[in-house]
């Protein structure tokens, strides 16, 4: 079972050492977002918020409340991936694109509202776990994509969350998922380290 994709896959391994002379265009982390943002969230709520900070005096600011790991200022980039609380109330806006299109049927869009709201209102551990599934995942696909295009990735969850919340101003409603280092990898990275055993990790029911 193999193709380009599966290969790449693969190959992917977290990257530690990056080469700090190497930069990405603002153009070039839009386009890596938009691939990101095609990822799939709970009713395409995409309750999520990539901050690039790629600055050197950003970067520094970041390294400092995040286990001053070197990567955050030598890594061309590090978003802070933001996951967002759900509110349910936000559903039919997000929903209208696809109703628009002609994608989804508009009687549609009250039965979602209606379990979106049975789902997530006044229920917040569902709203917050949402916010960590959807920064999860979006985080996820932003590592393929650069990996894809021949960059490393370093998601990093060694930092202090009411710090980077303070500092980088985020909302009430947001949650520092992740770090995700991305830049130009040094061959000296460690190859990927081993697996457990498919076979421990597996069911079949
Ligand atoms: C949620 C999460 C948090 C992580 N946090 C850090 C981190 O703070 N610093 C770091 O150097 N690596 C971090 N890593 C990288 C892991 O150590 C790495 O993915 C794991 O050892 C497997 O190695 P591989 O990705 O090269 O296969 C993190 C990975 C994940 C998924």
């Amino acid at each position: 079972m193999t193709n380009d994709i599966i290969k790449s896959i693969l190959s992917r391994t977290t990257t530690n050492l990056y080469d700090p002379t190497f930069t990405l265009s603002d153009e070039k982390i839009y386009e890596l977002v938009k691939i990101a943002t095609t990822a799939p969230t709970s009713f395409n709520f995409q309750n999520w918020r990539f901050i690039a900070v790629r600055t050197a005096e950003a970067k520094t600011r970041l390294r400092k409340i995040a286990w001053d790991q070197p990567k955050i200022t030598e890594a061309a980039v590090t978003f802070i991936i933001c996951g967002q609380l759900i509110d349910y109330r936000l559903l039919p806006e997000r929903l209208t694109p696809a109703v628009e299109m002609g994608i989804m049927p508009v009687e549609m869009m009250s039965i979602l509202e209606d379990a979106s709201r049975g789902l997530y209102f006044q229920q917040p551990q569902r709203q917050r776990d949402e916010a960590v599934r959807s920064g999860s995942i979006g985080a996820t696909a932003l590592i393929y994509a650069a990996h894809a295009l021949d960059l490393g990735s370093t998601p990093m969850i060694g930092f202090d969350a009411n710090a980077v919340t303070q500092e980088f101003s985020l909302s009430d409603n947001e949650i520092p998922v992740l770090l995700l280092a991305v830049g130009k990898a040094l061959p000296e990275n460690w190859p990927q380290k081993p697996r457990r055993p498919v076979s421990d990790v597996l069911d079949f029911i």
